[in-house]
């Protein structure tokens, strides 16, 4: 199948992409903005999808891309110049990974963008790689442990703890959202793919009780109701997807072992 390009190969998720896919026998080239020394069988090549520097280099000779690179903004943009270059130098598969509840939260406020400005820049990058003209495979995840560690970590800092009510989340496991994603990557292009959600849906506060009991540490939660039509969406339960609830791994599973086992 040729060499496989991983954008975002040094991300949180990329970083599991890379592994599996060298291991399945893949020639694997990862996309960075930064310099990376070659190692395990990986070249790495410096590029910046949101100005397209160095992109049609790193596309150059790929069979398939995988496309992992994104941030809090921007992504239809940097769908836009990889699938550009990727059409001209004749890539037979581009595997995207989006976010369970881009098509289904509403953007109409400038509170909703300041907020959820994330899942439209996501259904933007979605359509921007389904009508490419390239053979293609999308597959929309729920939210990742990792992040919400994250985010645990950062809400906890505070004396009283701001959680928006109603908010529901059914975080999944990176990894398992890796495996599936190369598998995706090494099958023929699917189109829209079945979600990937985690096992269990929790409160916010829930999230953030686990958290707090593996940190023996205590907080006081105040419930804070979020304004505008997107965050009304998600206390509907736009980002969940519990028919596909198909990961293994709990939060509680992810915090023991990444909190536990360093404490
Ligand atoms: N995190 C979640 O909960 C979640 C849930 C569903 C879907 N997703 C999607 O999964 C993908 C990966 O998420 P993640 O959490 O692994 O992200 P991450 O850890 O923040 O990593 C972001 C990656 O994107 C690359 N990148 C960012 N801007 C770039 C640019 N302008 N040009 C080239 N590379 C760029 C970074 O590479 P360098 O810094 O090396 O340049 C890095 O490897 C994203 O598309 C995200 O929207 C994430």
């Amino acid at each position: 199948m040729g060499v496989i390009l991983v954008t975002g190969g040094t991300g949180t998720l990329g970083r599991l992409v890379v592994p599996r896919l060298r291991d399945a026998g893949c020639d694997v080239r990862v996309l960075s903005r930064r310099t990376h020394e070659p190692a395990d069988g990986i070249e790495y090549m410096i590029g910046d999808l949101a100005t397209g520097q160095g992109i049609e280099a790193s596309v150059a000779g790929a069979g398939t891309v995988v496309h992992c690179a994104g941030g809090p903004k921007g992504d239809g943009d940097k769908a836009r110049n990889l699938v550009r270059a990727a059409s001209r130098s004749g890539v037979r598969h581009i595997v995207y990974i989006s976010v369970v509840g881009a098509d289904r939260i509403p953007i109409v406020s400038g509170v909703d963008r300041g907020m959820f400005g994330y899942f439209e820049s996501k259904l933007s990058a979605e359509r921007i790689v389904s009508e490419s003209g390239l053979p293609w495979t999308t597959l929309r995840a729920t939210q990742f442990y990792d992040l919400l560690l994250m985010v645990a970590e950062q809400m906890t800092k505070l004396p009283v703890i701001p959680v928006p009510a109603g908010f529901r989340f059914q975080p999944v496991d990176a990894d398992e959202v890796a495996a599936r994603l190369v598998e995706l990557a090494l099958g023929s292009p699917a189109g829209l793919a079945p979600d990937i959600a985690g096992p269990r849906v929790y409160t916010v506060a829930e999230l953030l009780r686990e958290y707090l009991r593996v940190r023996r540490r205590h907080r006081l939660m105040l419930p804070v109701r979020l304004p505008g039509k997107a965050a009304r969406a998600v206390r509907a339960g736009a980002i969940l997807s519990p028919e596909r609830a198909v990961g293994h791994r709990t939060w509680e599973d992810f915090l023991a072992e990444r909190v536990l086992n360093k404490a």
